[in-house]
């Protein structure tokens, strides 16, 4: 099932902290993180995270694989469940976007490597490392499960310019 994709500022889920995915192996669980990626794949991103399908549970998908619109590209699915970063080095800066709030995409700066440890669909705890844009996706979806979106990265200045974009386009009733 492809879930629909909420939108900055309007939809609370967005900004505020995820909860704890406590049952595991549940025939639920694996329901949503399998539309979980439905939906990402839908919307062509590279990451989504479950608050931007308006549920308050700390769970993200990821696949960097088709980042380049490589059609052919074998699928490398990733699920964090409950995910914390545990070490992070280094610096990048490269442009980022968000599939909830689509149409703006600005340079962010984030940490070049990540660790992050979370579970699986069974409860079981592991770690993964990710460098580049997979340490950027990791980062970012998991700024989501704390209601933390792209754009409190950027200036004040840039952060107000997209935010009165985004009331004009509410205003025309462009952006559902
Ligand atoms: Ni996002």
């Amino acid at each position: 099932m492809i879930y629909k994709v909420v939108r900055y500022m309007n939809a609370p889920a967005l900004e505020k902290p995820a909860s704890l995915v406590t049952a595991f192996d549940t025939a639920d669980l694996h329901a949503l993180v399998a539309d979980l990626f439905e939906t990402m794949y839908a919307s062509h991103g590279i990451g989504i995270a479950a608050p931007q399908v308006d549920l308050g549970q700390r769970i993200t998908v990821i696949d960097i694989a088709k980042a380049d619109d490589d059609e052919d590209a074998a699928p490398e699915p990733i699920i964090l469940i409950n995910p914390e970063i545990i070490k992070k080095e280094g610096k990048q800066t490269g442009e980022e976007g968000c599939l909830s709030i689509p149409g703006f995409r600005e340079p962010v700066s984030r940490a070049r490597n990540v660790t992050v440890r979370a579970q699986n669909v069974k409860g079981e705890w592991f770690e993964i490392d990710g460098e580049g844009l997979l340490a950027r996706a990791f980062q970012h979806e998991i700024d989501h499960l704390n209601g933390i979106l792209f754009i409190s990265h950027l200036s004040g200045l840039k952060r107000d310019l997209i935010k009165r974009k985004i009331r004009k386009l509410i205003k025309a009733g462009e952006w559902e």
